[in-house]
């Protein structure tokens, strides 16, 4: 029998690269949350859900350990702390690769030139398994943030961190050298959670409004008058205007259709439709889409 009682925890970034867009896209699904956050431990207002705000380093270790049922962390921290939990989804936000960067005046063009050097890491696992792979062996130096300073310190010869924009390396004089991985922000769960049938159903409710609002992202709802005969060639303009909704209008051969349309192909292809014959075209936004 699902407990109603039953309320989910769910880790999340206090502050850093992802806590923004974490608060944002729990709010996109509805849910109620302060999004200033000050203390460890915020009740969502209007979902069972308590919001625990961590270290990002420390979320796969307390999701694994089931002080939270799920939570929202890079997958770059879930793959460097190895710990076992289900990746449930990505969730297309907090895009970054971790990257190998050299001193652009140290002319390293190369990974394997990097064999017997000293690298400086927040990723000291991630690093080593990577290098491991390749054949190469590398003197790693474990620093807990600032690393991109590493080099000029002469503490090291290369380092091994998040790249998004590509700014802080460029401005540190470093110069991407090599992928370790790909990362983004994902959600991650403890496996006993997803066995309790009242936390594997709230878990589920959560990921289905999740996917709702990821899949609103960059869409809009599309709505224009046009000919009835001019159908078929609004369809040829615009491809992902597949199954259009096609409404009769009080006007004699005239319809109404309505899409959901890519934003940026929207403006795209707007004078187009207009010159097809569309009229009186609305672009609205689309809170979320549940399929
Ligand atoms: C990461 C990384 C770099 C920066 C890269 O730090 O350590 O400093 O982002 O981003 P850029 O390529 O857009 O310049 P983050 O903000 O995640 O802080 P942290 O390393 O202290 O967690
Ligand atoms: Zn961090």
């Amino acid at each position: 029998m699902p407990d109603s009682d039953t309320r989910l925890r769910i880790a999340v970034q206090k502050s850093g690269r992802l806590a923004d867009d974490t608060i944002q896209l729990l709010r996109s699904c509805g849910l109620d949350v302060d999004s200033q956050r000050r203390g460890l431990y915020t009740p969502c207002r209007n979902f069972p859900l308590d919001l625990l705000s961590l270290r990002d380093d420390d979320i796969p270790r307390y999701v694994h350990d089931g002080v939270a049922d799920i939570g929202i962390v890079g997958e770059n921290t879930v793959t460097e702390k190895g710990l076992p939990v289900a990746r449930l989804t990505g969730l297309g936000f907090g895009e970054c690769r971790l990257m190998i960067c050299v001193p652009i005046a140290s002319g390293i063009a190369s990974v394997d030139e990097l064999n017997g050097l000293r690298i400086a890491t927040m990723y000291p696992e991630s690093l080593g398994a990577f290098m491991a792979r390749l054949g190469l062996t590398c003197e790693i130096v474990r620093l807990s943030g600032a690393v991109e300073i590493a080099p000029m310190l002469d503490i090291a010869d290369a380092i091994c961190d998040l790249v998004s924009t590509g700014t802080t390396a460029r401005v540190h004089g470093l110069r991407p050298l090599a992928t370790v991985f790909s990362s983004q922000a994902v959600l991650i769960g403890n496996t006993d959670s997803q066995a309790d049938p009242s936390r594997r159903a709230l878990i589920r409710r959560l990921m289905i409004r999740i996917s709702g609002s990821l899949e609103a992202r960059g869409r809009r709802y599309l709505m224009m008058n046009a000919p009835a005969d001019s159908v078929a060639a609004l369809g040829d303009i615009i491809p992902s205007l597949k199954s259009p909704t096609v409404m009769p209008l009080a006007e004699s051969g005239m319809v109404a259709v309505h899409s959901v349309i890519g934003e940026d192909v929207f403006w795209d292809v707007m004078e187009a439709l207009k010159g097809a014959g569309a009229s009186d075209i609305v672009v609205v936004p689309i809170e979320a889409i549940i399929r």
